[in-house]
């Protein structure tokens, strides 16, 4: 495949779907067309496929949550052309959806699936999760120098079992939460677009004009700052969308407190604009 195909193929759905009403269910359905139809008709064999690799949910592209279908019609489809799928779980694994891995909230079970970030809670671990008949290698297929280190290892564990005690819960809990008040403030505040997210990963878009959906990127990191000086750490992907990745332990009354600070700091962002004739 095209190493850029696999981008390509993300960015055309994002784009399609901001130019349609529909948020991101006619992009994301577009794309899968667009691999059939235009990828494995004129650019690339299918047969030459190893496999394709998706994230459920878009991280660094801008917290896109494709439709519940879409993950399951792209499985369908590499399972067709006999090509693996694999799920991205780097950003939004272990937990921080309120599963355990978010392509579980769409029934589907990838040939492989990648993690890392909070998989050790902050010390390096990267995982590949496959079932047996694609782990089983001969010994010295695969070296690497860090792998196996003990006490990331340890930490992993340590993360699993809190992940399995409560903070999958607290994710799902707190995180529909602050989307509901995310959502409530889409009516006071005319630089918020799209509001979206699972659990704790939640995106908040900034637009200049609801109607285009210019991405007001200049106000968004202003926004970032402002919210930062105040003590509140958020960070922007996508064009002009702020996450919201808190650590899986917050608590209602301080997600309440992130959410007025974030509030404050668009309020502030918004009296200074310039409003547009
Ligand atoms: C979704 C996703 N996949 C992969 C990576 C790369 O992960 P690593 O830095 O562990 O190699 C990142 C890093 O930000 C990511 O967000």
């Amino acid at each position: 495949m095209d190493p850029d195909g696999e981008v390509f193929v993300q960015q055309q759905s994002v784009v399609e779907s901001q130019r349609g009403g529909d948020r991101h269910g006619a992009g994301a359905l577009h794309g899968l067309r667009w691999i059939r139809e235009v990828v494995f008709r004129h650019l690339v064999d299918p047969e030459e496929v190893a496999a394709i690799f998706v994230e459920p949910i878009q991280g660094e592209g801008g917290y896109i949550v494709p439709p519940p279908d879409f993950l399951p019609a792209l499985a369908a489809l590499a399972r067709e052309f006999g090509i693996f799928l694999v799920v991205d779980e780097i950003q939004t694994g272990m937990g921080r959806t309120g599963r355990m891995f978010a392509c579980e909230h769409v029934g589907v079970t990838p040939d492989i699936l990648t993690l890392a970030k909070g998989i050790a809670s902050g010390l390096p671990l990267g995982a590949m999760i496959a079932d047996a008949a694609r782990m089983t290698w001969a010994p010295g297929a695969h070296g690497n120098t860090f792998g196996g280190n003990p006490i990331a290892c340890e930490a992993a564990r340590a993360t699993i079992n809190l992940l399995e005690k409560g903070l999958m819960q607290n994710a799902e809990k707190v995180g529909q939460r602050m989307l509901r008040q995310l959502q409530a403030m889409q009516a006071r505040h005319r630089l918020m677009g799209d509001v979206r997210g699972v659990g704790l990963m939640i995106g908040v878009e900034l637009v200049r004009d609801r109607e285009t959906k210019e991405p007001a990127t200049v106000e968004r990191n202003q926004v970032i700052q402002r919210c930062s000086e105040a003590g509140l750490l958020l960070l922007g992907c996508g064009q002009s969308v702020i996450r919201f990745a808190p650590p899986l332990t917050l608590k209602p009354a301080e997600a309440d407190r992130g959410v007025t600070l974030f509030e404050e700091a668009l309020a502030a962002v918004e009296s200074e604009r310039t409003p547009r004739r």
